[in-house]
């Protein structure tokens, strides 16, 4: 089955063409267009600017997408999207896009979330997945595990009750004066520092599975304000500490709570390097994205497509920024 998949939740305008057969993921061409340099210059997103770049950018996009794979529309089998949560004025191009090439294509149309696209991206991984399965989303907007009993169903375990990681990470980084998006930054930054700084990890003698974050991003905006010299590089290897410190932590009260056979890790936090080794480390049973499928991309939606039973009804989907899986 050949499958298109759209993205355009945030500001990556983004489209993808694989080939699912026999359960295994092959990426037949891929595109992203990402607007960080644009951004970079108002210090985040400005969602008029990201959705006048996603109107400009769909169609070349997903025609390079094409010309990659070497296939047109008509090779495909079903158009996947991302209708939802995100950037309503984002979200629109990719939904009423898709909805057009369908409709004039006579094609399958998936709406599809946002967090089970980034979750599906460890099923590219083409590695057994053995239920029940365990989740570990951490993104710009969302950090929660969920359990997965099989594939498509989800039950929340637990989520944060303020700012995600990803949020976080890159609230810190204003607060440090590092350019967006901040997760990379203090990733880089930490890499040449010592983590000397006892910033708080909220929430980790909890007994449940819920997180937050806006405390932390506090104690260091007093940090800023009582240490006129400090070290940027100890500043932020401190803060990723702590970040990883709990999200290891919560996801180990559930493993051993649930005794999950598969664990997934997802979404763009998930690309933070030492994230990723704390995670192999504590966890044998441990899937994690290639890095370039942990941010936004049409890999993920088109994988998510694929695994799909049931195709949407064209007339009734629409672009919803707040679409929870669960
Ligand atoms: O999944 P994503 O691309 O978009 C959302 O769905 O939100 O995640 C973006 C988030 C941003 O907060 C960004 O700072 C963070 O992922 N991020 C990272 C790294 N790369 C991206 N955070 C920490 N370390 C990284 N290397
Ligand atoms: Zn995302």
């Amino acid at each position: 089955m050949k499958v298109l998949g759209i993205e355009t939740s945030c500001d990556e305008t983004s489209a993808a063409i694989i080939d699912y057969n026999r359960g295994r993921f092959k990426i037949l061409g891929e595109v992203i267009n990402s607007q960080i340099a644009l951004h970079r210059k108002t210090g985040g997103v400005v969602p008029e600017v990201a959705a006048r770049e996603h109107v400009k950018n769909i169609i070349p996009v997903i025609t390079l997408a094409f010309q990659k794979a070497g296939l047109s529309i008509n090779d495909i089998d079903r158009i996947g999207v991302v209708s939802g949560p995100g950037l309503i004025t984002s979200l629109l191009t990719g939904v009423e896009t898709a909805k057009h090439l369908a409709f004039l294509s006579q094609k399958k149309i998936f709406a599809i979330n946002h967090i089970e696209a980034h979750l599906a991206a460890n099923y590219l991984l083409n590695k057994k997945i053995n239920y029940p399965a365990l989740g570990l989303i951490v993104s710009g907007g969302h950090t929660e595990i969920v359990l997965i009993t099989e594939a498509g169903s989800y039950k929340l375990i637990g989520a944060t009750r303020d700012d995600a990681a990803g949020e976080c990470f890159d609230k810190c980084a204003k607060i440090l004066r590092l350019p967006y998006p901040g997760g990379p930054e203090i990733s880089r930054h930490a890499e040449k520092g010592t983590a000397n700084i006892s910033f708080p990890k909220p929430m980790i003698n909890a007994k449940n599975f819920d997180f937050s974050f806006s405390g932390l991003k506090t104690s260091v905006l007093y940090y800023v304000r009582d240490h006129k010299k400090y070290n940027t590089d100890a500043a932020c290897a401190s803060i990723q500490q702590s970040i990883v410190d709990v999200l290891v932590h919560k996801l180990s009260l559930a493993q051993n709570k649930f005794n999950a056979k598969t664990i997934m890790l997802a979404g763009g936090v998930a690309a933070n390097l030492k994230l990723r080794q704390a995670m192999k480390k504590q966890f044998q049973n441990i899937l994690i994205p290639d890095l370039q499928y942990c941010t936004d991309n049409g890999v993920m939606v088109a994988t998510a497509t694929a695994l799909k039973t049931k195709a949407d009804n064209i007339f009734k989907i629409k672009a919803d920024p707040s679409w929870e899986i669960i």
